[in-house]
């Protein structure tokens, strides 16, 4: 099928290069020329596993190409998918605005049958919105599908490939087929094709969001009794997490979740909730106990340095929001080494892939290492913050030898305390008995 793809972040490219990989014709538009510029030569903007070697082959193929000409992908597709960032605006609401834009030209540019379809995470209503201002714009007959993208960074082309599900927001039989046809090559893991109302579509993705998020909060709330109480909430995690009605995914406490997605859209749903006279007490809850995790965690880096903040130097590993990618994006990371920046203390850190997006987002300030135990040369404690494979398993000896105190903050639980600790190592964690004062 000839489809394009406009808004080329991590769910355009994501995307655009699995279709391509399943044979279709997809042309990319971005309205960021620089990113089209590099795209076309084989630059991958971003860090996402398995990413770049997709696009490329599909580049090199002619099933992929790139520019900045919306005319161009509205003339040649007959599938045009909106993967356009819809962030918070000021008040927390959703800014659904790079949509309407979008939807605005196509208007203008339609000249035969399209069917349009976002996959940005929209309010519920938006689909209506969509739908009027391109009549507005164009006596050109089209379909509209609300079709919200699940995938998660760090292993989005792998979800994308392989869905639990695909989510189809039109009432239309003959457009429910088209996007059938579209997505059959990745329904080999699940048969799962949930064809419904775009409103419900919509709705469905800010529930999912709402209930991610839930879970990790809840799991830090627990985690912080425990502290209180002498349990372990890696063992009340696991006893917790093995049963079937529950499940183990999401329950990991933490600093807390971060990213571009669960936090903006805990604070649209809230938003949303208020404009229709529903207070979201739950999402407000999640919200508060997720922005408590960060500070208790930091918190208790600030006052083990007490009166010498300006004479501290942090060694930081892990600055992405969490593992396996590059986006700093509302990273607890980046939050705490700003305060801590602000109090004077130093940051040598490590990343395997956020270095450089992170140092963009801090506006520098930090030393960046490319290794994570040259990060600790004469440091005064480890801090970690992401989860990252290559962390849970170091040399602690060599981590000691370089560290000026053998000290570590764990944000991630990656470690056995017991562990550490015969290493000569005060090692301070989350939710666990005996932790050290
Ligand atoms: N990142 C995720 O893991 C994820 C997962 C599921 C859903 N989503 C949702 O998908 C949407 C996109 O998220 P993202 O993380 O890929 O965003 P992103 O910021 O990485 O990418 C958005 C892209 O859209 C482009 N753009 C903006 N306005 C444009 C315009 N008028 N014309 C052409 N291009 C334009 C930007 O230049 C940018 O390249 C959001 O609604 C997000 O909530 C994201």
């Amino acid at each position: 099928m000839k489809v394009c793809v406009v808004g080329i972040g991590y769910v355009g490219l994501v995307s655009a290069g699995c279709l391509a990989e399943a044979g279709n014709s997809v042309i990319c538009v971005d309205k960021d020329e620089e990113k089209i510029a590099g795209l076309k030569q084989g630059t991958i903007p971003i860090y996402e596993p398995g990413l770049a070697e997709l696009v490329r082959r599909n580049l090199r193929v002619g099933r992929l190409s790139f520019t900045t000409d919306l005319k161009q992908g509205v003339d040649n597709s007959l599938i045009i998918f909106l993967a356009v960032g819809t962030p918070s605006a000021a008040d927390g609401s959703p800014d659904v605005s790079a949509i309407l834009t979008v939807a605005r030209e196509i208007a203008g540019y339609l000249r035969e049958y399209r069917i349009i379809v976002t996959k940005s995470t929209v309010p519920v209503g938006t689909y209506a919105q969509v739908v009027e201002i391109i009549k507005a714009g164009t006596d050109v007959p089209f379909d509209y599908v609300s079709n919200p993208e699940f995938l998660k960074e760090g292993a989005a082309v792998a979800d994308f490939m392989r869905p639990d599900r695909i989510i189809i927001g039109t009432t239309k039989a003959e457009v429910q087929e088209q996007m059938r046809q579209l997505y059959a090559p990745f329904m080999r893991k699940s048969r799962r094709l949930l064809c419904m109302h775009p409103a419900s579509a919509e709705m469905t993705k800010y529930a999912a969001n709402m209930m991610l998020a839930t879970r990790i909060s809840f799991i830090n709330e627990i985690a912080e009794l425990c502290e209180k109480l002498g349990a372990d909430i890696e063992q009340v995690r696991q006893g917790l997490g093995s049963d079937s009605r529950i499940g183990p995914a999401f329950l990991f406490p933490g600093v807390g979740f971060g990213g571009s997605c669960l936090p903006k859209d805990i604070r649209a749903l809230i938003h949303i909730g208020r404009e229709h006279g529903v207070e979201m007490r739950i999402a407000r809850a999640v919200e508060q106990v997720n922005l408590d995790a960060r500070e208790r965690f930091n918190g208790r880096i600030i006052e083990y340095f007490a009166g010498r903040h300006e004479k501290t130097t942090l060694a930081v590993w892990g600055l992405a929001f969490k593992a396996r990618t590059d986006d700093v994006r509302e990273s607890p990371a980046i939050y705490c080494i700003s305060k801590l920046l602000d109090r004077g203390i130093k940051i040598r850190a490590y990343d395997p892939e956020a270095g450089e997006t992170a140092l963009a987002r801090l506006g520098g300030g930090i030393d960046i290492f490319r290794n994570g135990y040259d990060a600790l040369e004469g440091a005064d404690a480890l801090v970690i913050f992401t989860d990252w494979q290559e962390f849970r398993n170091p040399d602690f000896a060599a981590v000691a030898a370089r560290l000026k105190r053998p000290v570590i903050f764990d944000g991630r639980n990656l470690y056995d305390p017991e562990y550490v600790k015969e290493a000569g190592i005060e090692y301070h964690s989350i939710g666990r008995p005996g932790q050290p004062v």
